[in-house]
């Protein structure tokens, strides 16, 4: 028997041994928040510039999505209740399974500071892809705390009639048409940075996408 061959060539049964590192609940509710998320921000553009917030900022209507106002509004919204009810059930998930806690804490400005260092000299470690380091850990609840802000923005905007508290703890509506779009900024902003750190260590789409 080539003992060689079998060991070198990865079975069904090396494979299942490799250690899982994302849950299939967690890869599906990631490209559903992703694809909702992208949705949003491309139809969101369109919207923006029908009554641009800043008159001397409009987004380029090539990256937008709609065709038209109208079009927009309508992928917009239709996305907004994926991106909500996504959203619910992965923060409720990662909750009760007690993910959350392990994934993203411990967390410290001293860690963050040293990881953004060791990331700027490419001297961050990617050894154990089952841990995320520190400045992962901080972009991710920053992007989380995010897009609960969009949402709740977003509200305030949509029915501001219906939902005055909301709408007066944004500073009332025009204010939360600049939180609104600030939220969007910092959204865009991570994405930018959390494809090209995937783009860098290509090792983690995998896991993303097999679970191992
Ligand atoms: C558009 C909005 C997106 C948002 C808001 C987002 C958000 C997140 C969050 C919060 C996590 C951590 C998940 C957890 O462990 O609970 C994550 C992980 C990850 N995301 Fe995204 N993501 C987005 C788009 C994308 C895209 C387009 C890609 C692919 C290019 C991608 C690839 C990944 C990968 C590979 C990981 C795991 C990183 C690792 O294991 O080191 N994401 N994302």
């Amino acid at each position: 028997m080539d003992t060689t061959k079998a060991t070198l060539t990865p079975t069904r049964e090396t494979a299942s041994r490799r250690p899982r590192i994302h849950p299939l609940w967690l890869r599906i509710t990631h490209w559903l928040n992703a694809f909702a998320a992208l949705i949003m921000m491309f139809s969101g553009g369109r919207i923006y510039d029908a009554s641009p917030v800043f008159p001397n900022i409009v987004i380029p209507p090539s990256i937008t999505l709609g065709g038209w106002l109208g079009g927009a509004l309508q992928w917009h919204f239709a996305a907004f209740w994926l991106l909500v009810f996504n959203g619910i059930v992965y923060v409720a998930l990662n909750v009760a399974s007690g993910r959350f806690f392990t994934k993203f804490f411990p967390l410290s400005p001293r860690g963050v500071l040293r990881d953004f260092l060791a990331a700027l000299r490419g001297k961050l470690s990617h050894a154990d892809p089952r841990q995320y380091n520190m400045v992962q850990k901080l972009a991710y609840l920053v992007v989380i705390i995010d897009l609960v802000v969009l949402v709740l923005s977003g509200l305030a905007i949509w029915k501001s009639v219906q939902f005055p508290l909301l709408r007066e703890l944004m500073g009332g509506y025009d204010r939360a048409r600049v939180v609104h779009f600030c939220a969007m900024a910092v959204l865009a902003a991570f994405v930018v940075l959390h494809v090209t750190m995937v783009a860098l260590v290509p090792r983690s789409l995998l896991t993303m996408l097999s679970g191992r």
